[in-house]
């Protein structure tokens, strides 16, 4: 029986062995001399889990991370145990005091992390006995990992999105003030990516962070659900102690408890929502992180990103590549796939637990690691922008885009809109085939094209300069300069909530 590994049953605890799973020893047991934990089972084990299954089902080497929130999970079940009689006060205090050890020897390093025994939850559980003894199992009275490790990712997203969130802030106000400095600066604006009409750099930034600060509400909105206690659905049924959860609950910081525990430790939609809420925001990043690059691009050098957000190429010398934008670009691929890692495992699955859960974590841990370092690649490159307010002036005349701002010059003079854009467009036919500019025409030009002189003034001069077409655009919304600077206002004081 090569699978046979004898010396891993040494470390097997209790709760590690499935008694189901009898075959008759039929080889002599190379057993070294049992301990006190594993004699309780050397009875009935027959047969040792095969190495290569234990190794595929273990979840150690990734869930080790969320050792805190187990410990603190564990903490808060031990003193709810010993509130309602099933501990007392000296067993709970000593298994405190045992878990706050293994938090430090985790903290330093010192702590040996063992595969045979599969996940954090029973390494933990296994130290904690060889620590204080006897008095550490107990601690999974009125528990199932399956409740355990429901409350363990819960507490780990809570934390992550608090941290996400603090990252986010810096961001949006990075956002604001750069608008601020740029509520004058015109540039073109583009649909098709062909000029369109003229902007101002502050309301194109205003746009970033319109779309931030609603993935920001988004993730808020997400928290609201992570934020509910499933421990006590112990491993689906609920438990036969009287479990008070909502002393768990408050110790915890939760803001209610899972209602049904069928529910509590099958679904993981809390987790699937926060993909969800990842991938939006980094499909954000992705289009602001396209356009920095086609700004710093050489054919548009509307932007210069700062060197230290930048590489060189190993054979152009000349080179500053953009890698940092490209990144985030190319990472948000990998969160949306975890989106559909995370909606695929759970489709199809019967209530209650089952082991494909154990799936859920590496997405999210990704998802979260992946959102976690572009935030903060953009609170680099952001507020490091640096403009060329000459290149988008000049380029923001470009493309006729101030027709539009012609045809509704002449709207407002009596002409029909239909027919203003007809003629607007046979003006700019002329232009092109002229090589000029809207502007460069000569006001008896624009009047025998435009139905007169009725129809034509000198002020049509104003509407079509760029900043005279960004200025027209003044109401709420609206990209100019003085409509860039109260949304600016009110934008703080959205902040605020
Ligand atoms: N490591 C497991 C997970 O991540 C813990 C729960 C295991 N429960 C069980 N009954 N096998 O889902």
């Amino acid at each position: 029986m090569p699978s046979l590994r004898a010396g891993l049953l040494i470390y097997s605890p209790l709760f590690l062995t499935d008694h189901r799973f009898q075959k008759k020893r039929t080889t002599k047991t190379p057993m070294t001399t049992p301990t006190a934990s594993d004699s309780l089972l050397v009875g009935r084990l027959q047969e040792a889990t095969d190495q290569f299954v234990l190794e595929f089902t273990a979840s150690v080497n990734f869930d080790r991370r969320m050792y805190s929130q187990d410990i603190r999970g564990s903490v808060a079940h031990a003193r709810m145990l010993a509130a309602i009689g099933v501990l007392t006060r000296d067993e709970a205090a000593r298994i405190v005091a045992g878990l706050e050890t293994i938090h430090k020897e985790i903290d330093s390093g010192a702590f040996e992390w063992k595969v045979a025994l599969e996940d954090v939850h029973m390494n933990i559980e296994s130290r904690l006995t060889d620590l204080i003894g006897d008095t550490g199992k107990k601690l999974h009275t009125g528990r199932s990992r399956n409740d355990q490790v429901a409350t363990d990712i819960r507490l780990y997203l809570r934390d992550s999105i608090d941290r996400i969130d603090a990252l986010m802030s810096p961001l949006l106000d990075a956002l604001l003030a750069k608008a601020a400095e740029h509520a004058d600066t015109i540039m073109p604006g583009f649909t098709h990516l062909q000029p369109a009409q003229p902007v101002t750099f502050g309301h194109h930034l205003l746009a970033w962070f319109e779309m931030l600060l609603r993935d920001r509400e988004r993730l808020r909105d997400c928290r609201r659900r992570v934020n509910r206690l499933p421990l006590g659905s112990a491993a689906l049924a609920g438990s036969t102690f009287p479990l008070k959860r909502e002393q768990v609950a408050e110790e915890l910081g939760f803001d209610t408890l899972c209602e049904n525990s069928l529910d509590a430790v099958s679904d993981r939609d809390f987790a699937i929502e926060f993909a969800a809420v990842a991938s939006l925001a980094m499909v954000h990043f992705s289009r602001w992180c396209e356009e920095m690059i086609i700004w710093a691009s050489q054919q548009f050098q509307f932007v210069s990103l700062p060197d230290r957000f930048c590489t060189g190429s190993s054979i152009m010398p000349q080179k500053k590549n953009p890698d940092v934008p490209e990144l985030i670009r190319g990472k948000t691929g990998r969160v949306t796939g975890h989106l559909m890692s995370l909606l695929t495992l759970m489709k199809g699955q019967p209530l209650a637990y089952n082991k494909d859960n154990q799936e859920d974590k590496e997405p999210l841990f990704d998802s979260i690691d992946t959102l976690s370092n572009c935030l903060t690649a953009l609170n680099g490159l952001i507020p490091n922008l640096e403009a060329n307010r000459e290149n988008m002036a000049a380029a923001a005349i470009n493309g006729y885009t101030t027709a539009t701002d012609l045809a509704d010059y002449l709207v407002k003079r009596g002409m029909p809109f239909r027919d203003a854009h007809h003629v607007v467009g046979r003006v700019v036919a002329r232009a092109v085939k002229e090589r000029r500019q809207l502007h460069e025409f000569s006001l008896p030009e624009l009047q025998a094209e435009g139905g007169g002189a009725n129809a034509v003034s000198a002020d049509v001069f104003d509407v079509l300069q760029p900043i005279g077409s960004a200025n027209a655009r003044s109401h709420t919304g609206g990209t100019a300069p003085a409509a860039v600077r109260s949304a600016i206002e009110r934008a703080k004081q959205r902040l605020q909530i």
